[in-house]
């Protein structure tokens, strides 16, 4: 048996993103903030570092990665842009977009973290810390959300140690995510470009700048996924959660939003004055906490389904489903 590596907490300054650098090209794995949430790092080429992040993240093989890299240049050498793929990346990176692309033949990124498909989800992040590493490593990285499968996405360096300690080599502690949920999914790959995960980025920009409507994807297949990572409890917390609640009820904590009704249990507010931006940026560290605060039972106030709500909404209802 091997012992389990030590996992280093460094500063995400010159020297900690250095070390990271190195981490990755020694084929070690490096979680590192981006605006939207901590993404745990391999080099993409690194078979083997992919196979011990899937390990890490108790994350099922079929299951394809996130590929971010530096900016656009990086970009179009992993994947191949379209009108609109161009027109979006020209709009929203870096910032909070994926865009799964055909893959170049010599993309860089390992079969095993696309899961063997023939197209590839890339992201240009605008974090300065993640600018930086990427930067610093020099080649393709492939980055998922730094927690244990099936846990919510962490928002802070604390977050993912408390989910991978031990597990992984290093994290960059780059305080709190701005954005606070992931990214906005979009594909290029048919006639028209389609939303496959609500994120940071509201629909309605990337509509504005499309100039039409995103296609509706295909409902995913629990055996079939179009974005496998998009299983229904893919994002539940310990406790069951009751959606769109009216008055909270006694024995459940309140997940609330805007002005919140006086009570007895657990509170936390996702936004007192009702902003979905901020709501987005303390959704999940909002869950965690209520998690540990031993309540089973967490009532959500009602959350508008317009810009980012679309997307607190998505990760509301993952929550709230039967974990299997
Ligand atoms: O904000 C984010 O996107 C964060 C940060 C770290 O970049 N990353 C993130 O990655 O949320 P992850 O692995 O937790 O979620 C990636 C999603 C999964 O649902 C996966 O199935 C989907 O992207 N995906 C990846 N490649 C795909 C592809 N070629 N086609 C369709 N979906 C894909
Ligand atoms: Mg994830």
């Amino acid at each position: 048996m091997t012992a389990e590596p030590r996992t280093q907490l460094l500063a995400a300054d010159a020297a900690g993103i250095t070390a990271a650098a190195r981490c990755l090209a020694a084929g070690g794995l490096a979680a590192f903030p981006t605006e939207t949430v901590y993404g745990l790092g391999a080099d993409a080429g690194n078979g083997e570092a992919v196979a011990r992040l899937y390990a890490a993240k108790g994350r099922p093989a079929f299951n394809p990665l996130i590929a971010p890299v530096a900016d656009l240049a990086a970009a179009r050498r992993v994947g191949i842009f379209n009108d609109d793929a161009e027109r979006l990346a020209a709009a929203f990176w870096p910032g909070p977009l994926t865009l799964v692309l055909p893959k170049q033949p010599d993309c860089g990124v390992s079969d095993l973290a696309l899961a063997g498909l023939d197209s590839v989800a890339i992201r240009v992040p605008a974090h300065p810390v993640a600018q930086a590493l990427l930067k610093g490593f020099g080649g393709p990285v492939v980055a998922p959300s730094a927690n244990r499968s099936g846990h919510v996405s962490p928002t802070s360096a604390a977050h993912v140690t408390g989910d991978l300690r031990g597990r992984i080599d290093l994290v960059l502690d780059g305080g709190p995510c701005m954005v606070g949920v992931e990214s906005t999914i979009v594909s290029c790959l048919g006639a028209a470009p389609a939303l496959l995960r609500p994120g940071g980025l509201p629909r309605e920009a990337i509509e504005q700048v499309l100039g039409r409507p995103l296609a509706l994807a295909a409902v995913p297949e629990a055996d079939a996924p179009i974005a496998p990572g998009m299983t229904s409890s893919h994002y539940a917390p310990k406790a069951d959660l009751r959606l769109n609640a009216g008055a909270p009820r006694a024995g459940e904590a309140l997940l609330a939003f805007g002005a919140a009704p006086t009570h007895a249990g657990a509170t936390l507010n996702l936004s007192p004055e009702g902003d979905l931006v901020e709501a987005a940026a303390n959704l999940f560290s909002h869950l965690r906490a209520l998690d540990a605060s031993g309540a089973r039972h967490i009532a959500v106030m009602t959350i508008p389904h317009e810009g980012l709500g679309e997307a607190i909404n998505d990760r509301l209802a993952r929550a709230a489903a039967p974990k299997p």
